[in-house]
C-alpha cells in the first residue's frame, strides 16, 4: 500500500495494525493468558504520545491502557497541564498483560516492537513521553535508567521519525513513593514547554525506486514464526473465551427437533476501534 499521508489514511492504517495485533500469538504465554490485546487508545493524530510498560489486570479486562490507579494518576497529571486523555495517544511497550504483572521478557519486547514502531510512524507524535524504565530504554536504545534521564528532553530518531523524547517516571512507581510523585509531577509540568518547541526536523527518507522483492512486508514479519519455540504440550491458540465480548455470540447447539438451518447470514462485522472506544 502507498504510504499513508493524511490523518484519515494514517488512522485507517492504524486500524489495520490494530487488527493484526488483536490476533497476535507471537508470544505463546502472553497470547494464552491475556483476556485481550491492549493496543492503545486516544487521538490517532496526537502531538503527544505516552508509552508505558505493559497492561495490568484492569487494562487486560477493559482492553484500554492505563485504566487502574496509575491511569487515574496519569489523568490527574494531564488535567494539571490542561490536557485530557482523548487528546493524546496512550499505549505500552507490550500489548498483552504479562501474567502476574511480571516484567516483560526481552523476547516479548522484541516481538511487540514492530507494533509500537508502526504506532509511532502512523500517529506521528512530535513528543513521546516514555513512562518508566522499559519504554525509556527501548525507545532511547540505551540502557541508562529512568533515574538518570527523566525530565530531559532530547531529539531521537525512532524508526523513520524524529521525535522529542521526554522520559518520565512510571506513574505506578510514583503511587507509592511520595518523592517520586513529586519528581514525576515536576517533570510532567515541563511537558507544555516541550510541546511548544518546533517539530524536530525529519530525517530524509530515501524511497527505493523499485520495491525490493526479498524484503518482507512488516505484516509478514508479524505473522511469521512465534517469538518463542513452541513447548511440546500447549497449543498455540487464542482460546475462544478470550475473545468474549468481541465476537458475535455462538449459535445454540442444534437438536433433532430444530427446523432446517436458515441460509447463513453475512458475517457480522467485528467491532472496530471506534466502537471499542479506542481511537
Ligand atoms: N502500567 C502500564 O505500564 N501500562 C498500563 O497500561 C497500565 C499500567
Amino acid at each position: 500500500m502507498a504510504t499513508p499521508v493524511t490523518p484519515q489514511e494514517r488512522r485507517e492504517e492504524l486500524k489495520l495494525v490494530y487488527e493484526q495485533a488483536r490476533a497476535c500469538v507471537r508470544c505463546r504465554e502472553l497470547a494464552s493468558t491475556r483476556t485481550q490485546v491492549v493496543f492503545g487508545a486516544g487521538n490517532a493524530d496526537a502531538d503527544l504520545m505516552f508509552v508505558g510498560e505493559a497492561p495490568g489486570a484492569n487494562e487486560d479486562r477493559m482492553g484500554l491502557p492505563f485504566v487502574g490507579q496509575a491511569g487515574k494518576l496519569l489523568d490527574q497529571l494531564l488535567s494539571e497541564i490542561g490536557l485530557e486523555r482523548r487528546s493524546v495517544f496512550i499505549c505500552n511497550v507490550l500489548k498483552c498483560r504479562p501474567p502476574g504483572n511480571r516484567d516483560p521478557h526481552p523476547g516479548e519486547i522484541e516481538a511487540c516492537r514492530e507494533y509500537l514502531m508502526r504506532q509511532l510512524e502512523l500517529v506521528q507524535p512530535r513528543v513521546v513521553c516514555t513512562l518508566g524504565n522499559f519504554a525509556t530504554k527501548l525507545l532511547r536504545g540505551d540502557p541508562a535508567g529512568i533515574t538518570r534521564v527523566h525530565g530531559r528532553e532530547e531529539v531521537r530518531v525512532i524508526g523513520r521519525r524524529a521525535v522529542r523524547l521526554y522520559p518520565l517516571y512510571h506513574p505506578a512507581a510514583a503511587l507509592y513513593t511520595p518523592r517520586m510523585l513529586e519528581i514525576l509531577r515536576a517533570d510532567f509540568h515541563g511537558i507544555p514547554a516541550v510541546l511548544a518547541k518546533p517539530a524536530p526536523p525529519q530525517p530524509e527518507i530515501v524511497e527505493p525506486d523499485e520495491p525490493e522483492p526479498q524484503e518482507a512486508d512488516w505484516r509478514d514479519a508479524l505473522a511469521a514464526a512465534p517469538a518463542e519455540p513452541p513447548p511440546p504440550t500447549e497449543p498455540a491458540v487464542v482460546q475462544p473465551s478470550l475473545l468474549a465480548g468481541l465476537e458475535p455470540p455462538a449459535p445454540p447447539p442444534e437438536t433433532a427437533a430444530d427446523p432446517p438451518a436458515p441460509e447463513p447470514e453475512a458475517e457480522q462485522p467485528r467491532p472496530g476501534p471506534e466502537q471499542l472506544g479506542l481511537f
